[in-house]
């Protein structure tokens, strides 16, 4: 039913902050964000990255979060009601559908996280980043295992997103949050203390010329800011819906971006300094985090310990972003369908597993698959189109709908409507209308041509 009166909303300011901002934290911030830092030379991504973080994120969450505060709907409905009569709606269905996607092959991953925390208790980790490879390569190619650690990850997300926003999402955020916190923390500082830390650091932090030239940096940065913020696909349409007038978006977003960001550069000061100071490469790719960091692991004082507290962290991060994910689709099928959400919740998660499970598959003997072959999988493939393609896509969309169709006039007065707190300035409307679009609609074209010219 399409019933907004009924609709639940956060039981506190804190639990939009902490939803929202568990949906940005996740595999992106923890396993995307070093390997592309590492992919492009270090600190001089680290450096673009913010700015772009700054000058595109900020904005499009912000704008993002008052249309669905402003229609209370999910991302379909949303459209439709700011904009009835028209084709808007489907980017909303857009929306949709990149959420489905991603979280096919996202729990996948997670998955693979779950079941390397077990791997790490039972000290599967040695010291051969080879023989990490082929641990890893061993694992993912497995039929079985993978794709039932897949389920695993998938039924927790359903168990949760089945509570509703408040006994489920945000009851959840605020315990897994601190667990988050308090892991990342004793990781951070083992890595920064372990000797010859240093060269890690300067990768990480002293900038120097691209490793792939500043195209690929600048293609790479936006998708990675799409992704790590959990943008252009109404995440924030959708858990801005639960907002109510009384809440400050301009600040709330300002407290979400600051975390994500902060949580990809203690990521980095995590991953980095422990890299370079037992010797591995940091350039490894996808594969950095399950092929090398096990091995990092098992060379440190402690290391099965921190290993495992590692992937525990990875895979909590992974789930407080799967819900939202999930929460994307549930939404529309009770806005739209009028189904219950458990039902919603439940049907979703089941097909979504099964479309998951070619992911998993894709690394399959029967593919012949090598470690350079790893960039050709069907998971790849997936992150490519959802990441390059399919957020960008929905976030310039967004923007030009925001911006000219429904007007920045209108966006503005809804993010303003609080009492306190930030208010966006006469900067917005122009970065609405123009900086958004041209931005995003530049590198998204450049990065598609270049990807099927290279
Ligand atoms: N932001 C999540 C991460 O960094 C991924 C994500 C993308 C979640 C899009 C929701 C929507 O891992």
């Amino acid at each position: 039913m399409a019933d907004g009166s009924r609709r639940e909303s956060w039981a506190s300011r804190l639990g939009f902050i902490l939803a929202a901002a568990g949906s940005a934290v996740g595999l992106g911030n923890i396993w995307r964000f070093p390997y592309v830092v590492g992919t492009n030379g270090g600190a001089i991504f680290v450096i673009i990255y913010l700015i772009i973080v700054v000058l595109v994120g900020y904005p499009m969450m912000v704008t993002e979060s008052v249309i669905g505060r402003s229609s209370k709907r999910n991302p379909v409905g949303a459209f439709k009601a700011l904009a009835p009569n028209s084709l808007w709606w489907i980017v909303g269905a857009l929306g949709v559908l990149t959420g489905f996607v991603i979280l096919s092959y996202y729990s996948v991953v997670g998955g693979w996280s779950l079941a390397y925390v077990f791997r790490s208790i039972g000290g599967d980790f040695g010291s051969d980043a080879g023989e990490m490879t082929n641990l890893f390569l061993g694992h993912v190619s497995d039929a079985w295992v993978p794709v039932i650690w897949h389920l695993v990850f998938m039924g927790l997300t359903v168990a949760i997103i089945a509570g509703g926003v408040v006994k489920g999402i945000q009851r959840w955020v605020t315990v897994l949050w601190p667990v988050m916190g308090l892991l990342i923390l004793v990781l951070v500082i083992r890595s920064v203390t372990l000797e010859g830390a240093g060269a890690g650091l300067a990768f990480f932090l002293a900038p120097e010329a691209p490793s792939q030239g500043w195209g690929r940096l600048l293609i790479d940065a936006i998708a990675q800011s799409f992704f790590t913020l959990s943008l252009g696909m109404g995440v924030f349409i959708t858990y801005g819906s639960y907002l109510s007038d009384r809440d400050n978006i301009p600040s709330s977003a300002v407290a979400v971006v600051g975390l994500d960001t902060g949580i990809a550069i203690l990521g980095g000061l995590m991953i980095f300094p422990a890299v370079f100071a037992l010797g591995f490469e940091a350039d490894a790719g996808v594969g950095l985090t399950f092929m090398t960091l096990p091995a990092v692991f098992a060379t440190m004082p402690l290391g099965g310990l921190f290993g495992t507290i590692f992937f525990i962290l990875l895979s909590v991060a992974a789930l407080t972003s799967a819900i939202s994910l999930l929460e994307v689709v549930t939404a529309w099928l009770i806005d739209e369908k009028g189904w219950s959400r458990g039902k919603s919740a439940a049907v979703l998660g089941a097909v979504i597993f099964l479309v998951g499970i070619p992911s998993s598959l894709g690394f399959g003997p029967w593919e012949g698959v090598s470690i350079g072959a790893i960039g050709d999988t069907l998971l790849d493939n997936y992150d490519w189109v959802a990441n390059s393609v399919l957020l960008p896509l929905g976030g310039l969309l967004t923007a030009i709908f925001a911006g000219w169709i429904w007007t920045a006039k209108s966006a503005q007065d809804e993010a303003n409507k609080a009492g306190q707190g930030l208010r966006l300035g006469g900067w917005y409307g122009p970065v609405l209308k123009f900086v958004l679009p041209l931005a995003i609609a530049f590198v998204m074209i450049w990065g598609i041509i270049e990807h099927f010219v290279s």
